[in-house]
């Protein structure tokens, strides 16, 4: 029941969540959960402030912290600390698809927006994504890499006529600085992954990037609007990451319109984007896609739900063949084909 003592509570954790993303931008950024990592048997604060050429009083206090945030365990013994069960793979290992110690940084920038809301609200002007700093473009492509593995590695092999093949033709819309395109094409060692974004600095890293993993003549990213695509059943796979909240309502139909144009008869449709609550009453199971809304809301995102993201796509002429939203909810993969 709602009482007073409990909507304290509530604000108190909020408050709190505020710190503990800035404490664990911290842990991730200083090398202090790197450093944890490396003690699976578990560390004590001096030893670690040691190794890492840290204040031992400070490290002392994270821990403390990690430890009071359900982030770490503490052996009462001994004052060691290790990383509380699953957690290692979350904060300390960003190679993995399940990594989620970027996040922390988008939150922090994302944040950082609230500061221009109130002549927003006023004047009813929009801060648009490529109108942002280049560090917020970038954690964007940071925090979404782990999308990108797990597309690679648990969806895309799932698909019908996938497996063993491995001279698959992909684009991929609203590529950003090219996660999906590298992963993809390293997944498919004779594909050959095409990536479209709007904006320019993301197309340059991109670029960078796929020159840097030695994967030009198979990858490439190109600047243009996904709604201006010209395929002409040339794919196999056309994904798109993250992206369809973004683009402009007008356009939407335009843009499944070219992506079914792009595709082989026969070609599949990857959609993965936030699930947003399609009826008011589920508003408060999905506070993480509501609250994305509310900021890209000064964006001109406008989130859609699995059961509009499933209609936008068979309106335009695709069968689904699966939607779902595996744990913990922030994504809806939908999965379609041309027919
Ligand atoms: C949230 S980012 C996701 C980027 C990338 N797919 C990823 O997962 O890292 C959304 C991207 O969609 C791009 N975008 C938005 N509208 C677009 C359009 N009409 N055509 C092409 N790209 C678009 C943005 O520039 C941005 O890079």
């Amino acid at each position: 029941m709602t009482n007073r003592t409990s909507q304290m509570e509530r604000l108190i954790g909020y408050y709190v969540g505020h710190m503990a993303t800035h404490l664990i931008r911290l842990g991730v950024d200083s090398g202090l959960f790197a450093g944890l990592a490396a003690h699976a048997e578990g560390i004590g604060a001096e030893a670690l402030a040691e190794q890492l050429g840290f204040e031992a009083h400070y490290v002392k206090h994270f821990l403390l912290s990690a430890f009071a945030l359900e982030l770490l365990d503490r052996d009462a013994d001994t004052a060691q600390y290790r990383f509380a069960p699953h957690t290692k793979v979350l904060l300390a290992q960003p190679e993995s698809y399940k990594y989620m110690g970027s996040m922390a940084h988008l939150y922090i920038l994302a944040g950082q927006d609230f500061s221009r809301m109130p002549e927003l609200l006023r004047t009813g002007g929009r801060y648009t994504f490529p109108q942002h700093e280049e560090e917020l473009i970038d954690a964007v492509a940071n925090a979404s890499g782990g999308i990108a593995q797990f597309l690679t590695r648990a969806i895309v092999p799932r698909l019908p006529g996938m497996r063993g093949r491995d001279d698959v033709a992909i684009l991929d819309l609203g590529c950003g600085e090219g996660s999906a395109v590298i992963a993809l094409a390293r997944a498919f060692p004779r594909g050959r992954v095409t990536g479209i974004d709007v904006e320019p600095h993301s197309v340059e890293r991109a670029n960078a990037r796929i020159r840097a993993a030695g994967l030009e003549g198979r990858a490439e990213v190109l600047l243009g609007a996904a709604e201006k695509v010209d395929g002409a059943g040339a794919y196999d796979l056309v994904t798109m990451i993250q992206v369809l909240h973004e683009t402009d309502p007008e356009v939407r139909d335009t843009i499944l319109a070219r992506a079914r144009a792009a595709l082989r008869p026969g070609g599949l449709l990857v959609i993965v984007d936030d699930p947003y609550p399609h009826e008011p009453s589920a508003l408060r199971e999905a506070p993480v896609a509501v609250l994305t809304q509310f900021v890209e809301a000064f964006w001109g995102s406008v989130l859609l739900s699995p059961e509009d993201q499933k209609q936008l796509v068979e309106d335009a002429g695709f069968e689904i063949l699966s939607q779902m939203v595996p744990p913990p909810g922030l994504m809806c993969v939908t999965v379609a084909q041309r027919g």
